[in-house]
């Protein structure tokens, strides 16, 4: 059976009407998405750029065209706005589709602070309107199934981690006029990018509880890092080290988490895979327990697919959002505390963090330069 046979549209019943704001690159996983899921439909669009609003239109059949997500809010009768604009809009249009009504589906980065998320937030719960956020990592039947093993404890405690974003970016990446400064993107590379893989790490292990940090500016001409180091202590007593880079040509994404009695991990780039997954027992754990960890036959990958699909879920069937496209928080706060910790030279704690106005409301932070 596939995925979306179980989910066929109600005979009587329209489909959900969804506006894509911002048809940029990412707006393409979405649109496909929406396109998959018969219970839900792509009425609008807007893009600053003539130009780009109607390639994008033309190419998913989209009716609805508009240069301005107010013009799009005030003409369209819409269920849900999703937005793949660059961070720094996202604040505003979260708060102006609430006030039209209309529940939100947030590419990450959510907001370019915790003060500005916390506003997304507030106004949702006002408005009685879904804030769901994109963190696509969270999504795939593997990593389900090992959030599983590791909640149930079936993999004994975990000990140490190892959090890894070894990208690539150069210089035509950073040429697109919102990236390469705080102003656009709020952050570095370890907003931009890691915190994709510290977002799975942190929806696998929970709270974290201290962060040591370091930025630094090693190869690129930006404002902000192109590595940062950190290590990350978790409310459960793990311990983690995270790196984010845009300076890897072998590029990989790995989370690693070492239990009692296994090593559980992932490597793969932009999304993964059962195959992508590995569990090594420890030595001395019989092979009817490590083969009760097997993975489920039937394997989704990771992606806007099921992320989207778990939003039309709930909302189709008038629930809560689920934990797969809420707590937008913690990721953020992680990376959040990578800034400030960098700045100030010591580790930071949750508590330092909701008592600390500057980086409460921005991550321009102090970085290393060692470039020649
Ligand atoms: N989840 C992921 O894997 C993933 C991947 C890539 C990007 N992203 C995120 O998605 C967002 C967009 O990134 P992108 O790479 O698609 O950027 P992009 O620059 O390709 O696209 C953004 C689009 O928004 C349009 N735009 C700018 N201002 C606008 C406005 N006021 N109203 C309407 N449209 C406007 C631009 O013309 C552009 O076409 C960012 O937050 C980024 O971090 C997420």
């Amino acid at each position: 059976m596939s995925h979306q046979d179980g989910h066929q549209q109600d005979p009587g019943r329209a489909p959900l009407r969804a506006a894509i704001v911002g048809t940029g690159a990412v707006a393409h996983l979405h649109a496909q998405a929406v396109e998959a899921d018969p219970r839900i439909e792509l009425v609008a669009v807007s893009n600053r750029s003539e130009a780009r609003r109607t390639e994008f239109a033309d190419r998913y059949g989209v009716p609805g065209r508009y240069a301005t997500h107010t013009e799009l809010l005030a003409a369209e009768r819409l269920d849900l706005v999703i937005l793949c604009t660059p961070p720094d809009l996202h604040r505003q249009q979260t708060l102006d589709a609430y006030a039209a009504g209309v529940h939100v589906l947030c590419e990450k980065p959510p907001a370019l602070s915790l003060a500005e998320l916390d506003d997304m937030q507030q106004a949702a719960d006002a408005a009685g309107l879904a804030f769901a956020i994109v963190f696509q990592q969270r999504t795939g039947t593997a990593a389900a199934h090992v959030k599983h093993l590791l909640d149930s404890g079936a993999l004994g405690r975990p000990l140490l981690a190892q959090c890894q974003t070894l990208w690539l970016r150069g210089d035509d990446y950073y040429a697109v006029d919102w990236r390469g400064t705080w102003d656009g993107e709020g952050g570095g590379t370890t907003l931009g990018h890691g915190i994709h893989q510290m977002d799975l790490l942190a929806h696998l292990l929970g709270d974290w509880a201290e962060v040591d940090a370091r930025l630094w500016r090693v190869a690129r001409d930006i404002e902000m890092e192109d590595v940062s180091t950190a290590v990350v202590r978790f409310a459960n007593g793990v311990v983690a080290q995270a790196v984010s880079s845009v300076l890897s040509p072998r590029e990989a994404s790995v989370v690693r988490i070492d239990c009692e009695l296994a090593t559980v991990e992932v490597e793969h780039l932009y999304g993964h895979a059962g195959p992508n997954w590995r569990i090594t027992p420890a030595r001395g754990v019989a092979e009817d327990v490590a083969a009760g960890w097997a993975f489920p036959a039937e394997d989704e990958p990771s992606g806007h697919e099921p992320l989207v699909r778990a939003v039309v879920d709930a909302l189709w069937a008038g629930e809560p959002m689920p934990d797969l496209v809420t707590h937008a928080r913690r990721p953020l706060e992680l990376v959040t505390a990578i800034y400030a910790s960098a700045t100030y030279g010591k580790p930071v704690t949750p508590s330092d963090l909701d008592g600390d106005e500057r980086f409460r409301t921005s991550l321009q932070a102090t970085i290393t330069d060692i470039r020649p």
